[in-house]
Order: structure tokens, then sequence, then C-alpha cells
């Protein structure tokens, strides 16, 4: 049988060409080697607050945007988290093996505390423990993320093995893959933080739904540096090197490639041949994503398929769990 690969990204916002490189585009190319589980985490979204109609239709736009991707519905399980309830349960059960205080101590954690100081919810704090539910009910072996989900990836670890030895070998202790390069897309306003789906700043990442002109005008407002070089610095010139990791990756090119074909172009040129390469790359995403969003019928019928399928998996996991931690079955 297949390794298991299980990853996931939250509806809570149009996804960035972040999430893009750093995650879905890796799935699919994994799709033919392993069996693949890619969950759309809707219940991850409601740490923070949401309007529920647009969770609904992003819930939906998101699903589209996986099988626009390349994702094939037909060779991995495509999901809804809330339409499998095991998440929630499995969630509970790993709240009692997990410490208050780790939970504080995760970066992310600290983040969104700082940034939603008026909406510090419980859910907030146990975000990693559903993460780690998500990955641990379906025996995950690889799990493709952006570098930024490493420190939960660790969390899903140390509870699996936690849990393993307080009862007895239960989960498989996941691995994360992460990419080397386009782990971690910057800001194109700010390149010392991580572009964000949520940044209030406009500029600062590129949707997946961006049109081809804001697209090219978001790239032309980048900030890079003084100096005039397109040379990968990631320490001295944060911004230019973001912009060169961009441009390698929309065009499968190695960092040095694109180092040599922009010698002695300037920024500005620069700037405006990585927006048309990522525009182009988007346009036919875009397309597809459209068609499909004009067959809901089909979009339902891959998320009813394969809640059924998670749910078969998810179902067994759990009645293991509940058994060995010495819940009554009947
Ligand atoms: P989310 O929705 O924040 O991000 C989805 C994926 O995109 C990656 N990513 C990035 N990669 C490179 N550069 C960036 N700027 C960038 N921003 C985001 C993330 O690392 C992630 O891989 N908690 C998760 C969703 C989740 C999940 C899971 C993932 C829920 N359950 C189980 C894996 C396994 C999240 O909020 O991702």
């Amino acid at each position: 049988m297949a390794k298991i690969v299980f990853s996931a990204v939250q509806p809570s916002g149009i996804p960035t060409i972040g999430n893009y490189v750093g995650a879905i585009k890796n799935w699919v190319g994994l799709q033919d080697e392993y069996d693949c589980i890619f969950s759309i985490a809707d219940l991850h979204t409601l740490t923070v607050r949401q309007t529920p109609a647009e969770l609904r239709a992003r819930t939906l736009e998101l699903l589209a945007l996986y099988v626009a991707c390349g994702i094939d519905p037909e060779k991995c399980v495509l999901f809804a988290q809330s339409h499998v309830h095991e998440h929630a349960e499995l969630t509970w059960i790993l709240n009692t093996i997990t410490s208050v205080g780790e939970m504080q101590r995760m970066t992310q954690f600290k983040d969104k505390s700082q940034k939603h100081a008026e909406n510090v919810n419980m859910g907030l704090m146990d975000y990693p423990v559903l993460m780690a539910a998500d990955i641990l009910l379906y025996g995950t072996e690889f799990v493709p993320v952006g570098a930024d989900q490493k420190q939960h990836l660790e969390i899903a670890r140390d509870l699996a093995m936690r849990f393993n030895s307080r009862y007895s070998p239960t989960f498989v202790v996941p691995e994360p893959l992460i990419p080397k390069c386009g782990a971690r897309v910057m800001s194109l306003q700010d390149p010392s933080s991580k572009m964000s789906k949520s940044d209030l700043n406009l500029n600062g990442f590129i949707s997946m739904d961006d049109t081809p002109e804001e697209i090219v005008k978001k790239f032309k407002r980048a900030v890079t540096d003084s100096d005039s070089r397109v040379c990968f610095d990631e320490q001295s010139k944060p911004g230019v090197s973001n912009l060169m990791t961009i441009y390698a990756l929309f065009t499968d090119k190695t960092v040095s490639e694109v180092e040599a074909e922009f010698d002695g172009v300037g920024y500005g040129d620069f700037k405006q041949r990585v927006g048309e390469a990522v525009a182009e790359t988007l346009k036919p995403i875009q397309k597809r994503k459209a068609d499909l969003l004009n067959d809901k019928d089909y979009l339902f019928s891959i998320l009813k398929s394969g809640a059924e399928k998670a749910s078969y998996i998810a179902m067994k996991t759990l009645r293991k769990v509940y058994k060995k931690v010495g819940l009554l079955q009947i």
C-alpha cells in the first residue's frame, strides 16, 4: 500500500501565491506516488471571526482552486474538515495529553493573539491540536507544508509519540515535507514578514485571483533596496531575493539561472518580468477555477465522496483510540 500524504489549507481568504508554491503546487507532484488526502480546514478558520456566508463560498472556491491547480479528485481524497466529525472528536482526546504551556509557546498563537487581541479564544490556542488530529487520523507519513507550519508539525509528532507511549502504538509519527525553494514566500511590501492571505495591506500579497494587471502593478510596487543589481542574498537583499525566488518557481528555473538571466537588468524591468511570469501561470488556473465554480453539482459530488472516504478511515482510527483510552464500547 502506498504511504499516506495529508495536507490542508484554511479557507480564510483567497489563497496567495505563497500558499500555492509552499503547498498546493507541491501536492500535485505527490498524487501519483502516494495516497493523498487533501482537506479544506474550515474548522480552523473559526478561530478568527468569519462571515458565515463568505466562509461557505470560500470553502467551495478553495476546492475549485485545488482542482484547477491540478489536484485530481479521482486520485486523491478531497474533503472539508467539518464533514468528518472525527476531527473534532480526536482533538478532544489529544487535548487531554497536551499541556497548556506548550500551546502558549507556539509562535503562531503568540502572533495571532496579538493580532486579534479582542478575540483570544480557546480555539486559537487549540489550533495545533486540531491540526494534529487532522494528520493523525489518517496514518499520515508525510505532510507537505510551508515552513511556517513546521512548529505545528512538531506538536503533531510529539502528540503521536506521547499517545503511543502512554497507551500502545496507535499513530504513525508524521514527517513534514517542506520545499527547498518557496517554503516561505515573503510579503512584497515587507520582505521580513511572510506573505499572508490575511494581510491588511493588499499590495503585500498576490492572491490566486488577482488579474494580470493587478499582479504586474503589485510587483512593480514591491519593496527592493537602494542597490541596483539583481542578485540573490537573503540577508542584505531580502526583497530582491524574494522576487527572484518567486520568478524561479514560476518559470521552473534555478536561482542561479535567474541571476544570470537578469545580469545587468534594472529593477524596473526585472519586476515587470516577474509579474508577467506569475500572471501567465495563474491565467489558466483562474480560467479552470471559474469553469469549475459554474458546476456546483460536480464540486459537491467531490466533497460528498471525499467525506465518505475520509470518514471511513477516520472512524476506524477514532474507534481504536476510544477503546485504548478506556471509553466503553457498545
Ligand atoms: P494556511 O492556510 O495558513 O496555509 C496553507 C499552506 O500554505 C503554506 N503557506 C506558505 N508557504 C510559503 N510561503 C508563504 N508565505 C506561505 N503562507 C502559507 C502553509 O505552510 C501551508 O502549508 N494550519 C494550516 C492548515 C492545516 C493543515 C492541517 C496543514 C490544517 N490542518 C493538517 C497540514 C496538515 C494553515 O493554517 O495553513
